[in-house]
């Protein structure tokens, strides 16, 4: 492996010939730069990559530690090192827990427990029988959670709104901002609501203080301990605080430390899913995810997606100097993955130092954005395509979908393949300059316009055919974007499963909050002290 991927990759990218060229040169080259695994198509030929560069990046997969690292995490071992902990979501999806154990724990009857309890639970709400405090049926249930606790079931509840069939109405509460909870609390009714406290931790700030608001207005509609009790559930690996705060132990789902926040919707954490789909369509979820491990784990990096999308990542990142990537799904109900693989990526791999604690010596992680198509063509699709910004995109179009508008769905994706490929070959300063002429223009005019309509392209894309949006799919997507990420993360030699960063912000937000309550001088850099002055003198 080379010290620096830069120094190997820049060379390389410098010297990529276009991708009009690349085009012109293969006919072939959608077949040859095109892979499928458990429903998905990814067409990778957009990219600026010939065989030599394409050669160069397998080798730096086939040199770098995936494969081991994929062995000890499986093992067991403690990957994420800075914490001492096992990486086993993929465990979480397996169908067969038959003698899964972990440092002498019997992890496979804890998983097969955790599912069944779920499983009891969503099945009492759809029938009605799980019963508030004053004998009605629960109507509504609000999942308090943030970050991992709740991207990912929010994400999917959304992209799965065709298989929806509870009758049971779901609630995300996730910022402290006081509005979420105070407008929920306007709607509802505790003798008919279930609030699930999802944390990890259960000390996350956010969380915590959502569910105390909760809890309290269960109090002041005169709920006494015993009805909070029968109304509160939890899922968390710290049981004492899920206690402590008033949970009930057989209301407290399990939650394990061999799984990262942003790593656990296929935990309790999916239970929003479950309630919203049902337990067939989350058993579904969790085997495209399965299947999409199993590809991973198996198949050549030749057409192994993850390495694949990995490679191309660090092509862009190292090679180009990309500090961004785009995400744009081509479906309403896909809408939230964006925000879901911001937390996935940048919270793993965006990191400074490697596993040992060294400076790494390349940037990792890009930047994440993006929402739906056809949206961004009308807003930030003009910087894709004509900034001196290379973004690499990713666009994803469910090829089957549920509703019954076809024609929709036609115009839908001929956007999609047309911002690909508008990205791909650009316009010319002389095909835009004859364009205007066929348009009547004078020669005068046309030339005026010409460098204004002309598009530079040569700007990368994949696109990534689902054969439908469903739950296999989505859980066989999720996994190929964690796999990604778990690739980029050996090939980088970074710890992709702790998260130091966000610590920072929560510790220096404690004394800031307490200057904001107290009546005396508050002393920080003068910023900060004034920012806090002016808070007080709008909330006396
Ligand atoms: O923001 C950091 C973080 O620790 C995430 O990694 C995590 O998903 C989120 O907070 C929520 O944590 P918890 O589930 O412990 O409340």
């Amino acid at each position: 492996m080379t010290a620096s991927l830069t120094a190997l990759l820049k060379p390389l990218a410098e010297r990529q010939q276009p991708l009009r060229q690349l085009f012109a040169a293969e006919p072939n080259r959608a077949a040859r730069f095109s892979a499928k695994a458990c429903g998905i198509t990814l067409d990778f030929s957009k990219n600026l990559l010939d065989d030599s560069s394409w050669q160069t990046l397998q080798q730096l997969a086939a040199q770098s530690s995936i494969r081991q690292l994929c062995q000890q995490m499986q093992a067991g071992a403690a990957i994420n090192n800075t914490e001492q902990r096992a990486v086993w979501h993929t465990r979480l999806r397996q169908q067969d827990l038959q003698d899964l154990r972990l440092n002498g724990e019997d992890i496979g009857a804890a998983i097969s427990a955790c599912r069944a309890q779920m499983a009891t639970l969503i099945d009492q709400l759809h029938q009605g029988t799980y019963l508030g405090y004053s004998g009605k049926p629960i109507t509504d249930l609000i999942w308090v959670g943030i970050g991992g606790s709740l991207l990912g079931p929010q994400m999917a509840v959304e992209a799965l709104t065709p298989y929806h069939c509870s009758p049971v109405r779901l609630h995300f509460a996730g910022n402290i901002d006081g509005a979420i909870v105070s407008d929920l609390t306007k709607q509802l009714q505790p003798e008919t609501t279930l609030v699930v406290v999802a944390s990890k931790s259960f000390g996350t700030e956010e969380t915590k203080q959502n569910a105390l608001a909760l809890r309290a207005w269960f109090s002041a509609q005169g709920a006494d301990k015993a009805a909070i009790a029968r109304h509160f559930w939890a899922t968390s690996a710290n049981v004492q605080a899920a206690a402590e705060f008033g949970i009930v132990p057989q209301h407290i789902l399990p939650m394990w430390d061999w799984v990262g926040g942003r790593y656990s919707l296929w935990s309790a954490i999916g239970l929003p899913v479950a309630l919203m789909i049902g337990n067939d369509g989350f058993n579904q979820l969790l085997a495209g995810a399965a299947a999409m491990d199993q590809h991973f784990f198996n198949a050549p990096f030749s057409e192994n997606l993850p390495v694949i999308l990995a490679l191309l990542g660090i092509w862009y990142i190292n090679g180009f100097g990309c500090q961004a990537q785009a995400l744009l799904p081509y479906s309403h109900y896909l809408r939230l993955l964006p925000s879901y693989v911001q937390q996935l990526d940048m919270e793993s791999n965006g990191k400074a130092v490697d596993r040992r604690g060294q400076p790494l010596s390349d940037v990792t992680a890009p930047v994440i954005w993006g929402d739906a198509g056809t949206n961004g063509q009308h807003a930030y699709h003009q910087l894709l395509h004509q900034s001196q910004l290379k973004i690499p995109a990713d666009f994803l179009l469910p090829l089957k979908v549920a509703h019954p508008l076809q024609d929709h769905h036609q115009r839908l994706a001929a956007h999609c393949f047309a911002q690909t490929q508008a990205l791909m070959q650009g316009k010319t300063e002389q095909e835009a300059y004859q364009e205007c002429l066929a348009q009547g223009m004078t020669a005068q005019a046309a030339a005026e316009l010409a460098p204004h309509k002309a598009s530079p392209g040569n700007k990368p894309s994949n696109t990534l055919l689902l054969d439908e949006l469903s739950p296999y799919h989505l859980g066989a997507l999720i996994a190929l974007y964690e796999h990604k990420v778990f690739c980029q993360g050996a090939i980088w030699q970074l710890n992709s499963f702790d998260q130091w960063g966000v610590e920072l912000g929560k510790q220096l937000s404690t004394p800031i909050y307490q200057a904001l309550k107290a009546k005396g001088d508050a002393q920080f850099d003068s910023s900060t002290t004034q920012l806090i002055a002016l808070f007080r003198q709008q909330n006396r």
